[in-house]
């Protein structure tokens, strides 16, 4: 069997027919904030990094539960701007692992119809970790099943910034007039631009909070908390997030009695 197969393979544990025709409804976007691998190590009495590297079957677990459901598109959080505090050994370790990860990963993302794209501030990055993240971003556009956004050296904060900057620039260039600059032409800017709305925020290992994640596009996003650390993350706890979310009334500011008319 090779690696594409396996992202794809039937889960038994699973009763027949989509968790959509289920649920009847499910979230065209998800993102999380994958946390607690530091922790799911520790518990094992072993070094940080261990951890990173099962958070990474934890990635597969939820980008093969969101193909299998036909989720647009799933947004990570794993590497903040704050990240580049950690101590030095860590920051290289996991920069090895996203190396290793893309090189393994990409075929089968190709085969599987999964577009990735990195979000953040790119330019932080070495060239060699650079050159694959644009080569696994080239190779994968043209795929359409699942669009799989991973946010390194990435701040809710850093990309509002970024947007106001571009959004200068063409004041400044004579292209767009103050008056033109709405909501729509800042989402229009922003890293997540063209992808459906967030619909569901998951964050793993029990904090509840945005650490500086997608701050403009949480508007109004289902917020999802659980203990469960992100290693131990698997199919069941991602159906359990979404059953969750099916059960959330949205009102985006209007009366239950308004939304249910
Ligand atoms: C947060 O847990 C996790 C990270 C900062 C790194 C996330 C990286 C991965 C899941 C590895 C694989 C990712 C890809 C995209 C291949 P933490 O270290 O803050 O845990 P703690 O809160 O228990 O200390």
């Amino acid at each position: 069997m090779n690696e594409a197969s396996v992202l794809v393979a039937p889960d038994p544990t699973r009763v027949p027919g989509t968790l959509r025709e289920e649920l009847g409804c499910l979230p065209r976007h998800i993102a999380i904030v994958m946390d607690g691998n530091g922790r799911w190590a520790s518990q094992r009495r072993r070094p940080r990094t261990f951890g990173h590297r099962a958070g990474q079957k934890a990635v597969r677990a939820a980008v093969e539960f969101c193909l299998r459901e036909g989720i647009q598109a799933l947004t990570l959080f794993a590497f903040s701007s704050e990240n580049w505090q950690r101590p030095a050994s860590e920051i290289k370790a996991l920069m090895d692992l996203f190396l290793r990860a893309l090189d393994r990963e990409i075929k089968s993302l190709q085969e599987n119809n999964v577009r990735l794209r990195f979000i953040g501030d790119l330019d932080s990055f070495d060239g060699p970790l650079r050159q694959r993240m644009a080569r696994g971003q080239t190779v994968t556009q043209g795929n359409t099943a699942l669009a799989l956004n991973v946010a390194v050296s990435y701040g809710g904060r850093w990309d509002i910034t970024q947007a106001c900057q571009r959004l200068a620039r063409q004041v400044q260039a004579g292209e767009l007039a103050p008056e033109a600059i709405d909501e729509a032409a800042i989402d229009a800017r922003l890293s997540l631009a063209e992808l459906p709305p967030l619909d569901l925020l998951i964050r793993t290992g029990g904090e509840r909070r945005i650490s500086n994640f997608l701050l403009w596009q949480l508007a109004y996003a289902e917020l999802y908390f659980t203990e469960t650390l992100w290693p131990d993350i698997d199919p069941a706890a991602m159906r359990a997030a979404c059953v969750d979310f099916a059960g959330r009334e949205r009102r985006y500011g209007l009366t239950s009695e308004q939304v249910q008319s």
